[in-house]
């Protein structure tokens, strides 16, 4: 039986060392605002997607893989940064700090979330020519104005408006979901997957994307804060159109969970180096944090 636990903090440990590499340490306030919201407190398990779905593709997770993995989280701290700002969520806490903007200044953290987001693009540059181009092509679209960038734009327009089931879902495919199919394609194609292999990794990602919004809205319900790390409530108060605010706690997790199950389906014909995939799929509906 697999066990996902050391298996995570394992390749953890490895993204942290290599962001801590890729990030210059200089005693300048920008730098230190770009450090304080990446280095610690991250689950990182886009990442982690990234380098499990190169092994399932069986290319194994090298250096090349670890670097697209950062890139990937440096953009992803970068939205964090920029969704917890006053003019979008308003938010204080962030993986068990003060928000880059409160622990800094809001120009600080802007600039920060903007270098983190252009230091992920440079960072994919250095990956070998051909695969690498295809890698920052996907990126960029699914971080982008008809990906997450839209999805935010979605999530804020419907503050107090209230959405559809289905509008719902393509809001959380863009503004989450993006960002979780990229990573698990960038691992994929970096690890040389053929078409047909990158088609079901890429339907996996499309239902733990959708599942891992679904967690998140729930958690803003009934999760810990100390666990979590960022405030409860907030959906509730700011009027966002959420799964548990328009199903329902109980229906909400049932979709969570037939999501995961039509992941794994999608797994169907890849042997047990996609195990950590499978276990992560489960994790991301079972998480308390
Ligand atoms: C939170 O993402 C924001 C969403 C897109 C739902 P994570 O839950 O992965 O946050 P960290 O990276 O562990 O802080
Ligand atoms: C965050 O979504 C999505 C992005 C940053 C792209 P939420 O606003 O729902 O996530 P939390 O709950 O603040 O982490
Ligand atoms: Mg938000
Ligand atoms: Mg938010």
């Amino acid at each position: 039986m697999f066990d996902l636990k050391p298996y995570l903090s394992e390749k953890a440990k490895e993204i942290n060392h290599r962001l801590d590499r890729l990030l210059a340490d200089r005693p300048v306030r920008l730098v230190r605002a770009m450090r304080h919201s990446l280095m610690d407190g991250g689950k990182r398990i886009r990442p982690a997607l990234c380098m499990a779905a190169a092994e399932a593709a069986a290319g194994g997770a090298d250096d090349v893989v670890l670097r697209a993995a950062c890139a990937i989280e440096m953009i992803h701290t970068y939205s964090l940064i920029h969704d917890d700002l006053p003019a979008m969520d308003d938010d204080a806490l962030r993986r068990g700090k003060p928000t880059c903007h409160v622990a800094f200044d809001e120009a600080s953290a802007i600039l920060a979330g903007d270098a983190l987001l252009t230091l992920a693009f440079e960072t994919l540059a250095s990956l070998p020519p051909e695969s690498g181009m295809r890698v920052v092509g996907v990126v960029a679209r699914a971080a982008g104005y008809e990906g997450m960038i839209e999805g935010q734009m979605r999530d804020m327009a419907a503050e107090g408006a209230g959405l559809e089931v289905d509008a719902l879902a393509g809001m959380h495919a863009l503004k989450t979901g993006a960002l979780i199919r990229a990573a698990v394609k960038t691992g994929a194609i970096l690890a040389g997957a053929g078409d047909d292999r990158i088609g079901f990794l890429d339907r996996y990602a499309e239902k733990i994307g959708l599942a891992f919004q679904v967690t998140d809205d729930l958690l803003n319900v009934e999760g810990d804060p100390a666990r979590l790390g960022k405030a409860v409530g907030t959906d509730r108060v700011r009027g966002k159109t959420t799964y548990p605010a328009l199903l329902g706690t109980a229906r909400s997790r049932e979709l969570a969970e037939t999501l995961v199950r039509e992941a794994l389906e999608a797994l169907q014909d890849f042997d047990r180096r996609a195990d950590p995939l499978r276990a992560i799929a489960r994790y991301i509906i079972d998480r308390n944090r």
